[in-house]
């Protein structure tokens, strides 16, 4: 089995969402939850960007101590002297150093040449070597980077004392093969590459930030950089149960350990949706309302004789109660039957018969069927045979 460490990014990337605001108490609710999760990393915030965000990181490095602790820097030093003040007491001490290297980014944002950001991040990694013994550096907008140039430049970071190298999809840009050839390609071309490990780092503006994180895996990457909810910059980030949750069920394929305490999911995506204000799209794999409801007949029926006819995942695995089936204008006798028993009501053939009847006249009519829609349907005297 390969150890994949888990690198949590909710609060300060997810933080980057637009609309989404928490308060110290609100992260260091999500903070404790994430470490009952059992990820690896907790990237807690970026010190430098805000006295609240300076308390948040502090008070969570102080309170977390079976996750990792970490906070964002620029590569200069008054972010690194910031972000030691706000991590100096936790178990662990660990800073994530970045700076853009795609050409785009390099000549209009930062208004440097390639040689002055190679400069620039070998001398944040020294710095913020002499005060963490973690330092992770990550190469802002990787994917668009000329690919020699990054193995030039991360060469020279290890040198000065990297201990992990993230390759971000900054702009979710990337299709699976072509992310997890840039891992393949870096880990085979840069020196001491097996010194480090590799992070991936996905946005999900294609909606491809999970099956990329999955292809970095595959060629190399020892750390994912995901988000709960997949909440984040833009489009967000790769969803972390998507990932931990994939992960898990084709162990077959992937033979990797996460450490992820899986039946923790379904509680940590409510929390973080209730605390963000922002919800989640009832369609969304592995937490969303609908993850685990089967509507249409046929598969309600299949599901009644063996679950595992549709349901790969089960709602226990990741800590979710077990759904009753939803009855709607699909649903099938077999399905109705099984509610009315539940709700108490064993009927005759003929009579069950009748209310299944009426009930497929109410659900065209209907877009939900409640409860109180079957109760009036199951003990209405008319529907007697
Ligand atoms: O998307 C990105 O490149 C980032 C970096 C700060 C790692 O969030
Ligand atoms: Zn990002």
């Amino acid at each position: 089995m390969t150890k994949i460490d888990i690198f949590d990014t909710t609060l300060r990337d997810g933080e980057q969402s637009a609309g989404i605001n928490l308060n110290t108490g609100e992260k260091l609710e999500i903070a404790k939850q994430l470490e009952r999760l059992g990820v690896t990393i907790i990237e807690a915030g970026f010190p430098a960007s805000s006295p609240g965000d300076f308390e948040a990181v502090s008070r969570i490095a102080t309170t977390v101590k079976n996750s990792t602790v970490t906070g964002l820097a620029r590569a200069m030093q008054k972010d690194i002297d910031v972000t030691w003040e706000a991590l100096k007491h936790a178990e662990n001490p660990h800073i994530h150093v970045f700076l853009a290297t795609s050409p785009i980014h390099m000549k209009y944002k930062l208004n440097k040449t390639p040689e002055e950001v190679i400069e620039a991040s070998v001398a944040a990694v020294k710095y913020a070597k002499q005060f963490f013994p973690l330092v992770q550096w990550s190469a802002e907008d990787a994917f668009r980077s000329d690919k020699e140039f990054l193995v030039r430049i991360i060469d020279e970071v290890i040198k000065a004392g990297a201990t992990t190298i993230n390759v971000p999809d900054t702009v979710g840009y990337a299709s699976p093969a072509e992310y997890g050839a840039l891992f393949k390609y870096l880990i085979e071309e840069i020196p001491n590459s097996d010194l480090v490990k590799f992070s991936s780092h996905c946005h999900d503006d294609l909606g491809m930030a999970v099956a990329n994180s999955i292809a970095a895996i595959e060629n190399g990457a020892r750390q994912v950089e995901c988000t709960i909810n997949g909440i984040g910059e833009r489009a967000g980030n790769a969803s972390l149960e998507e990932i931990g949750v994939a992960l898990h069920i084709r162990n077959d394929i992937y033979q990797t350990e996460t450490g992820l305490n899986l039946s923790e999911i379904t509680r940590t995506s409510r929390l973080v949706s209730k605390l963000t204000g922002s919800p989640v799209q009832p369609n969304k794999a592995i937490v969303g309302k609908n993850a685990f409801a089967h509507e249409s007949g046929i598969h309600q029926d299949g599901v009644l004789k063996n679950p595992e006819t549709y349901e790969i995942i089960t709602p226990e695995l990741v800590g979710e109660n077990k759904v009753p089936l939803v009855l709607g204008k699909h649903s099938g006798r077999h399905a109705f039957k099984e509610r009315a028993i539940e709700m108490g009501f064993d009927l005759a053939d003929d009579r069950l018969q009748n209310a299944f009847v009426a009930f497929k006249e109410l659900a065209d009519k209907k877009k939900e069927i409640t409860e109180e829609d079957l109760l009036t349907l199951l003990t209405d005297e008319t529907l007697e045979v």
